[in-house]
């Protein structure tokens, strides 16, 4: 519920996870060699998360071998989520994760703690059309929700959403940020979109790859990769049609639909016209675009 969340550091958290920042700011050390995930809630997460573990163990774990853990795994269970696991389980032992390690976040670059900015780690950013987002995060609110949540009328929540009070949000500055950091620091980040991934998942991994710096991958693991990450693979498994996070989550709730415009079944045209001319309006001059 918007009511009841939170702002640090100029941007909007539910109680649990600004909980969980404070903890991850305080006692996080990043390593040189960390890679860390950052999106938006709702912007492809899941799909990022096993992308990338499946790219950078595929030696490992060949990803085309019947006992890969992503079979029987949710991917959220792989790679912890940094100011979840600070909320939920503080004595979490990052040390333990084999390297290179593998983690994601919601906060805005703004709010990371300084070691994540001041070492060599590597961030991919994925970013959503926010009518997607947008949708995808209401259709999830819907299934997680009380009753008050459920009863909570669209228009509100668009309007919260285009005016910034949104988690980790303003989702205009969110984006912006890692948007300009991946322009100035190519190195550093390398900014992705749900949309590209959906249209040229090869090539999309293809550029995290190199970006990583993962060596030399053959098309025939490319393949692999996008076929064991698809949605219709992932969301058909057991792990992910039947489990539930430690935090009570059905991991099915992560998959819904998987598509690109799906908003046009929830969003009414005004609805839609109010997100494109806050969009316009946020990102004008930026030459980021979203025409979806
Ligand atoms: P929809 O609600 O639009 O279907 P997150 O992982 O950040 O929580 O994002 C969830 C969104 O990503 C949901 O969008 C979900 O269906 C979609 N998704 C999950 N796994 C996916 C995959 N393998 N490929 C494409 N989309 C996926």
């Amino acid at each position: 519920l918007v009511s009841q969340m939170y702002q640090f550091q100029g941007r909007w958290h539910t109680q649990a996870l600004l909980q969980g920042l404070l903890q991850y700011q305080k006692h996080f050390e990043a390593k040189d060699s960390d890679i860390i995930l950052v999106t938006n809630p709702k912007s492809g997460t899941t799909w990022l998360k096993a992308l990338v573990f499946s790219l950078i163990n595929r030696h490992k774990f060949p990803v085309s071998s019947g006992d890969h853990p992503l079979l029987v795994t949710n991917p959220h269970l792989l790679i912890p989520f940094l100011e979840g696991v600070y909320y939920e389980s503080p004595n979490f032992d990052f040390t333990e994760l084999p390297s290179p390690r593998l983690m994601n976040t919601h906060i805005s670059l703004l709010s990371l703690p300084e070691s994540v900015k001041s070492s060599s780690c590597k961030i991919v950013y994925c970013c959503r059309n926010p009518k997607d987002m947008f949708v995808s995060l209401w259709h999830f609110g819907k299934k997680l929700a009380s009753q008050e949540t459920a009863d909570y009328p669209i228009e509100k929540a668009v309007e919260a959403f285009c005016q910034g009070k949104f988690i980790g949000g303003p989702f205009w500055d969110h984006v912006l940020e890692y948007w300009y950091a991946s322009l100035e620091n190519p190195n550093k980040v390398l900014f992705v979109t749900y949309e590209e991934l959906k249209k040229q998942t090869g090539d999309t991994i293809k550029r995290i790859a190199e970006f990583l710096g993962c060596g030399f991958i053959e098309e025939e693991e490319v393949g692999g990769i996008v076929k064991l990450c698809s949605f219709e693979s992932l969301s058909s498994l057991e792990a992910n049609r039947e489990g539930k996070l430690p935090n009570g989550v059905e991991t099915k709730a992560f998959f819904r639909k998987g598509e690109v415009g799906g908003w046009r079944d929830t969003l009414s045209e005004s609805l839609a016209e109010e997100i494109d001319r806050t969009m316009e309006e946020k990102f004008q001059g930026s030459g980021l675009k979203f025409s979806c």
